[in-house]
Order: C-alpha cells, then structure tokens, then sequence
C-alpha cells in the first residue's frame, strides 16, 4: 500500500513510519519538522521512504503530499495542552483547518485514519466513557480535537481513533506524557512529587498506537466510518498508581502533596469494548513500558519543553 502520515516525524510517526516499512509498504510523511526530522533517519536506508517538508496549512503543499496514495494517516497537529495554550491561533488552524485541508486534498477511495485523543471526553469521573459519551473537552487541545474528529468523520471512508494518554519510548521523544515524565524524574532527580494522585487515567504504548493505525488499514471494511476509543482497560490508572509502578524499577523518593492542579483537570476511565470486539488488543502493559523509560533514561538526557507550563 502506499500510505501518507502527515505528521510522521512526530512521537507517533516515528514509531508507525518504521513499522509500516518494515511490512512492506511504500510511506511518504509530510511533516513541518517541527522538531526536527531525526527520528526518521533510519528510514532513509529504505529506498520506499519519502519525506516531503510541509505545512497540512498549505492547501499547494498538501495536494502533492496526498497525490497517489491509498490511505492517509492523519497525525500533524499542535499536541497537548500546554503546547496548544503556548500558541492557540497555531493550534486552531493547524489541528482543524489544516485536518480540512487534507480532507478536501483527498480523494473519496482514499482510506483516512486519523488521531483523535480521550482528551474530548474531559473530566467524568463518575462513570465509565464509551464512544456514545458526550464530548465535553476542557482545552484548546481537546476542542480542536474534537472539531476535526467530526470533520474526519463527516467526511466518510474514514476511522477515527480516541487514544488513551501514549507513553514509551519512541525515536522522537516526548516528556509531557505522564509516565514518561514520572519515569524521568524518578531516574534523573530521585524524586517526584504527585499532586492529584488519585485522578484517573488511561494509556496506551505508542507501539500499540502504531498497531492499532495498521489493524484499521488491514481490516477496513470492518473498521471504517466509525469512532473507536483505543487502549485497554487493564491500562486505566491513577496517577499515584503509575508512581507507585515506577518504584517497582527505580530507588526515588515519592511524595504526594497538592502542589499543584492541571490545566487539563482530565480525570476519566475508558471503556475499549468496541475496538476489542473488532478483534484489536494491546499488547504493552505499563510495567513494561516503564521499564524501558527507565533504560532509555539512563541513557541520554531529553528535554522537555513544557517542564514549567
Ligand atoms: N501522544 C499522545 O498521547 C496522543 C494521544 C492521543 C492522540 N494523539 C494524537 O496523535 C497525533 C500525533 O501525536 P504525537 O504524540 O506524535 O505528537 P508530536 O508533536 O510528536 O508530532 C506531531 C507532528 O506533527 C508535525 N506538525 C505540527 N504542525 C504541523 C503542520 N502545521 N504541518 C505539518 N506537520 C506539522 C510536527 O512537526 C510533529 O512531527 C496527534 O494528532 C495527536 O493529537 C497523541
């Protein structure tokens, strides 16, 4: 197949770019480069990788990017809400109008996956979100996200993907995911202090994201024109319970305090009865995906950009 990622140099892309690769396919990112393209240097040995550098902004841009291929995933976007906040207007007209861009670039025979998030849920920590749950999202990250998700669905011949909170490693890496951050400052500083330890969340591996993206492309006719939450239920944790995790791996002091609040007072858990009924099922518990934060830690020392939003 040859398949378009937009936003391919990103967390996910970086993941997702080398496994479709490796299965054969012919893969063509579109990517501002935002943070740089190094995670895909390794997919330069493979003559069926092509980068194109640009904006899903850029109508001009983007209908060269969609030309030929037969399924778009659709990752570009401003993530989080601490980078959504930091320049809303970019925001908006990347994660919603540069998703209508793609939209009218594309041909209707062209499959469309695209990355929504859990963030549309917002906070409901009474019962248990399934796809029917209204969408009540709480940031700019989580409406814009929300806006495109209907966009993508509207648009027909498409699978929308609500991923739980992504955590692991990957080529490009990302701190402002919670386990990700815990793991790093129970490695680096020895110590970590949790405020609203009892909020609830729920992850996914970023490979699992990547799998889930490739299970929609192989069996499409039973996924698409839907909407599915995607994770798993073991995977549904509080914050203190992802702290407690990482000291199963790493000697550090663990205090709770409330020192704090998120901007995004996310507190939830997920329902993935609908994916799994299709036959998808993750395969990367949280242990696992810690450990490996661990050894990628003590590695090389990462940045994050949002350490003080
Ligand atoms: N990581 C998560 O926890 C998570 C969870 C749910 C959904 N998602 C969704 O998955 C997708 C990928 O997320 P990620 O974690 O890889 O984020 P990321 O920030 O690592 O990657 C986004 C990529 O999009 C590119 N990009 C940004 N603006 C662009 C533009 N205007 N034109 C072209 N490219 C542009 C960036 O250069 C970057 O490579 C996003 O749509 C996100 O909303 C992520």
């Amino acid at each position: 197949m040859r398949i378009l990622v937009t936003g391919g140099a990103g967390y996910v892309g970086s993941t997702l770019v080398p496994m479709l690769l490796e299965q054969g396919h012919r893969v063509r990112v579109y990517d501002s480069l935002k943070f740089g393209g190094a995670g895909l240097l390794p997919c330069c040995q493979n003559r069926f990788f092509e980068l194109m550098k640009g904006d899903v902004c850029d109508p001009a841009g983007v209908a060269k990017a969609v030309d030929g291929v037969d399924a778009i995933v659709h990752l570009a976007a401003i993530v989080g809400y601490p980078a959504c906040k930091k320049e809303p207007q970019v925001a908006t007209q990347t994660n919603v109008e540069g998703t209508r861009n793609v939209l009218a670039a594309r041909k209707a025979d062209q499959k469309f996956v695209f990355a929504s998030t859990g963030s549309i849920y917002g906070s409901i920590p009474d019962y248990i979100c399934n796809e029917d749950s209204p969408r009540s999202p709480i940031t700019l990250y989580g409406e814009t996200k929300a806006t495109a998700e209907e966009l993508v669905l509207n648009a027909g011949n498409s699978v929308a993907y609500r991923y739980a909170t992504a955590f692991g490693v990957s080529n490009r890496m990302r701190l402002d995911l919670m386990p990700n951050d815990f793991t790093y400052q129970a490695v680096k500083n020895k110590n970590l202090i949790v405020y609203e330890g009892g909020f609830k969340r729920t992850f996914v591996h970023v490979r699992d994201m990547a799998r889930s993206i490739m299970f929609a492309l192989d069996r499409w006719d039973t996924i698409k024109d839907d909407v599915y939450n995607v994770g798993h239920e073991s995977m549904n944790f509080t914050k203190e319970d992802v702290a407690r995790q990482i000291l199963k791996h790493v000697n550090y002091y663990l205090h709770f305090a409330e020192v704090g609040t998120d901007a995004d007072q996310r507190n939830y858990e997920v329902s993935y009865e609908k994916i799994r009924s299709k036959g998808f099922e993750t395969t990367i518990d949280l242990d696992r995906g810690i450990s490996e934060l661990v050894r990628a830690a003590q590695l090389i020392d990462f940045q994050n950009p949002f350490a003080n939003v």
